[in-house]
């Protein structure tokens, strides 16, 4: 099959390699039909983390299933699935608890939590390819209801992003009625906000510096703040009467910066202007990828995967904060119903579909966040 393999630092090429087999009896193999390139995959791309060469890139994967081991019983060929970009195996102490982000089965002992084609979570091969090898296909797998292949660009993003946002937003504990900040115009920060809209803020503000991706921000009602121009905590402080946010999300990750076009890297960035501009008591969220060590980093301390917090003004404004990798399973079934209700619609973020030859210039593209490029969607099989 064709696959988009990893060479080194933004090099990525479509490669003929093996096609997946079943290996156990809880496998499946999906035919993938949908695979996004995210923000994920250019840390990854950019050679800032020590994701092996020669490896399949793609963790945002929905297809058809092709094939199931014989110990599979909720899924059968011909099913629409959308695939968490978690790997999971449903039975480990951290998988029971919802923790699936965390599962004890899916990467070496000591770590916690696979994923597909992901740096340092685990082997396996991921899905920007023909082929998916699936494990423990039954507890993975979210089934697509009959409007599955008409709106797979929407369902697609069940795999990571759309769970990814909302995630933050619980993790920041957002309630309905809440003023929200959310750091990063990504995809991931739109969907953060599609997410806070959908749960009832009175009012979200979105921080970017990308006039394209702060549109699409306000296309569903949000408030951009393009911190380029001006000050973001300033402007949180002048919007909610000088308390600050209810609650902010930190959407960005250590790849933060100074405003485009210098893009000057200072990983404490989104972090102490969240501490900023959330209120007294209020909470973080933090998705954004941060890394225990970042030997590609422009200063010495983010070397080592540290950062310079404002620890005594966060403690002084009795904020709490909660992070990390998004537990899709918790939420992904709600997600899709919303999709499938029309109560959600995820895809207003797709600039481009393109066929997985493509995926190489598309890299490209999205790497440098070129104008118009908010969100690639891959269709393997055209
Ligand atoms: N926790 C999870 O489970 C999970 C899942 C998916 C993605 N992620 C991570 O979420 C982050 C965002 O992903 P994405 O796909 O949206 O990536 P992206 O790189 O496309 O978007 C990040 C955005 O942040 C903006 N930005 C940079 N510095 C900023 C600053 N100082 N203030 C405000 N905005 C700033 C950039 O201009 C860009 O538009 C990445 O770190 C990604 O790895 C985490
Ligand atoms: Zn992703
Ligand atoms: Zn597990």
């Amino acid at each position: 099959m064709k696959a988009v393999v990893y060479r080194g630092p933004r090099q990525v090429t479509i490669e003929n390699v093996p096609d997946p087999k079943i290996e156990r009896p809880t496998d499946a193999i999906v035919r993938i039909t949908s695979t996004n390139i995210c923000g994920s995959d250019l840390h990854m791309y950019e050679g800032r983390t020590d994701f092996e060469q020669g490896r399949i890139f793609g963790h945002e994967n929905l297809g058809v299933v092709q094939e199931v081991g014989p110990a599979v019983e909720r899924i059968k060929p011909g099913d629409w699935v959308c695939l968490p970009f978690n790997i999971s195996c449903g039975h480990c102490k951290n998988c029971e608890r919802g923790l699936t982000a965390f599962c004890l089965s899916a990467n070496q002992p000591g770590i916690a939590g696979g994923a597909f084609g992901f740096a340092d979570m685990g082997p396996w091969p991921g899905g920007q390819a023909e082929y998916l090898r699936v494990p423990w296909a039954d507890f993975m797998s979210l089934k697509l209801p009959p409007d599955a292949e008409q709106k797979q660009t929407d369902y697609v993003m069940c795999a990571d992003i759309f769970p990814t946002g909302w995630h933050a937003t619980e993790l920041a504990g957002m309630r309905p009625g809440d003023a929200v900040v959310i750091y990063g115009s990504g995809p991931v920060g739109l969907m953060a906000a599609h997410s806070a809209m959908i749960k009832g803020a009175r009012s979200v503000m979105v921080v970017d510096c990308h006039p394209d991706r702060l549109k699409l921000a306000e296309s569903i009602g949000a408030i951009a703040i393009d911190y380029s121009k001006e000050d973001p905590v300033q402007r949180v402080m002048d919007l909610t009467h000088g308390m600050g946010a209810d609650v902010g999300c930190e959407c960005v990750g250590y790849q933060c910066h100074d405003p485009a076009p210098q893009r000057h890297e200072n990983p404490n960035l989104t972090m102490n202007n969240l501490v900023s501009s959330v209120k007294f008591t209020g909470g973080i969220g933090v998705v954004g990828v941060f890394v225990p060590e970042d030997p590609g980093a422009q200063d010495e301390l983010a070397k080592k995967g540290k950062i310079a917090f404002d620890w005594g003004k966060c403690w002084f404004k009795g904020q709490h904060i909660a992070t990390g990798q998004c537990n899709v399973k918790a939420y992904n079934r709600q997600l899709r119903d919303l999709i499938h209700a029309g109560r959600a619609k995820p895809s207003f973020i797709v600039s481009h579909e393109l066929k997985l030859d493509e995926a190489p210039d598309a890299y490209q593209h999205f790497d440098v966040r070129e104008h118009g490029w908010t969100k690639v969607v891959l269709h393997p099989g055209g």
